[in-house]
């Protein structure tokens, strides 16, 4: 049997397979543990550590947060021994950021871990190479922030450093989260478990009511593969000087940081903040009693109305905020799943209880850009180069490496289309810096003809986004042979963001890139 699907799968796929083989036996078979042993935690709220005058104008003050990234050890088990994250903050995910619209905040991030890796860093990779093992910098995803508190991923620091930001907050109520984005261990230090929620509110969230409080939760789902002594696992490919691998799928899912975790809930209305912070895995979430999902946003904010689901899926960092009614489910067990993993599993209360909060029919406008306010449409194709024997070698955007001079330099206050031309197998999940953008069509064409002469071959009509992606974006799957085209008003700041794939290890293999917004 394993012979016939060798022989059906190809070059890439037989290596893929070869190294999920040769890695089970350095990993733990983690669905031999029970499952929901454990409660899910809930990342505390960060608090300020006081007031700081801001650095450009000293008379005003403003919150100061100080994350510093440290080593921690934490049970993901009840029959686990404590594994070993490197976490801001103290806790995987990290304290969640919570922030007014309108207000401005600093955070200190604090370089606070040992002068070593605990996980194969591949030299050969840019950034990596010649560089100290221990290096980060931070990004506040999805947030409009200045080019100079945005972590661009070559303004990393050392051990005993730290950088302080400011962000000032200038953007509509939404789920963002903060991350490691330094150049060459991106992939590493995220998955050492550097990152955590920050959640955007603002006075159209307050007016609608929506479950809050404890009945409102981050739930930030990612895998990892874990050792038979409960570690962390990065595996590397067969080729000691070339450990990089194309993309990590571990077989443990766990939720705010643990295995499979229950939450005991009342029969009424919650609200789920879901971050896909996961390497490469997609996912695609049901429950499995068939119970629906209230879709109520995006990764920027609020869909105008909301979308009653049945599945929801997530490409690594993509987010989605629902509501979950368990009015009608009292006494029940209910197991979250993702299409072969057990996720998470919630237990309703038999009691009665009342419920004041609202899922209102009108969420908030999102007007649709028209093609016409773009001035102007970049064509960016997302290439993958293997080796003979089928194996990734690297990933650019656009034929280009980082190391190439900026080529994408759209004008302050101006509307872009860009389309983004994906040749390869793989769902590509592009993410911009500093700006929001909506998703206009995708549409099939024929690589080979585009790789040739340049010229579009269509295969199908354009189709609009999905219902569950047609609100506010910043990360949007471009699919496998597709053209995909968002429209970006490029409004927030002048200055040197990046974009990139957000599968971490095409990011730290050339799959990012520099982008400029120009003033004037
Ligand atoms: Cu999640 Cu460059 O970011
Ligand atoms: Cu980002
Ligand atoms: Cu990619």
């Amino acid at each position: 049997m394993l012979g016939g699907s060798l022989l059906l799968a190809g070059p890439k796929a037989l290596t893929a397979m070869m190294h999920a083989m040769s890695a089970q036996a350095n990993t733990l078979n983690v669905s031999v543990l029970p499952p929901f042993v454990d409660p899910l935690p809930i990342p505390s709220i960060a608090k300020p550590s006081g007031m700081r005058p801001l650095p450009s104008s000293p008379k005003t003050s403003v919150p100061y947060y100080r994350l510093p990234a440290q080593p921690i050890d934490v049970k993901i088990h009840r029959d686990l021994k404590p594994t070993r994250f490197w976490a801001y903050g103290g806790s995987v995910p990290g304290p969640t950021l919570e922030m007014r619209s309108g207000e401005e905040v600093l955070v200190e991030w604090a370089n606070d871990l040992p002068q070593q890796h605990f996980l194969p860093i591949d030299y050969r990779l840019h950034g990596a190479e010649g560089n100290p093992q221990v290096r980060i910098v931070t990004h506040l995803h999805g947030g409009r922030v200045p080019p100079d508190c945005d972590g661009y991923p070559e303004e990393w620091y050392v051990p005993g450093k730290s950088l302080t930001y400011r962000y000032p907050i200038r953007q509509e109520a939404a789920m963002l989260w903060y991350h490691d984005h330094a150049m060459g261990i991106n992939r590493l230090n995220i998955y050492a478990g550097l990152f955590g929620a920050a959640i955007i509110r603002d006075k159209a969230e307050d007016a609608l009511n929506l479950p809050s409080g404890k009945y409102e939760i981050p739930l930030m789902i990612f895998d990892r593969m874990i050792t038979p002594e409960g570690q962390l696992y990065y595996p590397i490919s067969e080729k000691p000087r070339a450990p990089w691998i194309p993309e990590l799928f571990g077989d443990a899912i766990l939720v705010n940081g643990k295995l499979f975790p229950y939450l005991e809930v009342e029969p009424r209305k919650y609200r789920f903040r879901v971050l896909n912070a996961s390497n490469a895995r997609f996912y695609h979430l049901a429950f499995q009693n068939g119970l629906e999902f209230h879709q109520i946003g995006t990764d920027q904010g609020f869909l105008p109305s909301p979308l009653a689901l049945k599945k929801i899926s997530l490409a690594p960092a993509e987010r989605v905020d629902v509501v979950v009614d368990f009015g009608d489910s009292r006494g029940e067990q209910i197991v979250l799943k993702d299409t072969s993993f057990n996720v998470m599993q919630f237990r309703v209360s038999a009691s009665k209880v009342s419920d004041t909060s609202s899922l209102p029919a009108q969420l908030a406008p999102v007007p649709r850009i028209a093609e016409s306010q773009a001035v102007k449409t970049r064509l960016l194709t997302l290439d993958e180069y293997t080796s003979l024997t089928g194996e990734t070698v690297e990933l650019l955007l656009n034929a280009s490496y980082w190391h190439d001079p900026i080529t994408e330099k759209p004008g302050l206050n101006t509307t872009e289309i860009w389309s983004f031309i994906n040749p390869t197998d793989d769902t590509h999940p592009i993410h911009l810096h500093a700006v929001r953008f909506q998703i206009l069509d995708r549409q099939h064409y024929e690589p080979w003809d585009y790789s040739a002469k340049k010229e579009f071959r269509f295969l199908g009509p354009r189709t609009p986004p999905e219902p569950y992606e047609a609100g506010w974006k910043d990360t949007v799957g471009a699919h496998s042979r597709m053209v995909t085209r968002i429209i970006v008003p490029f409004d927030s700041y002048p200055g040197r963001y990046v974009w990139h794939c957000h599968i971490l290890e095409h990011e730290d293999n050339e799959m990012m890139r520099p982008y400029e917004i120009v003033a004037g």
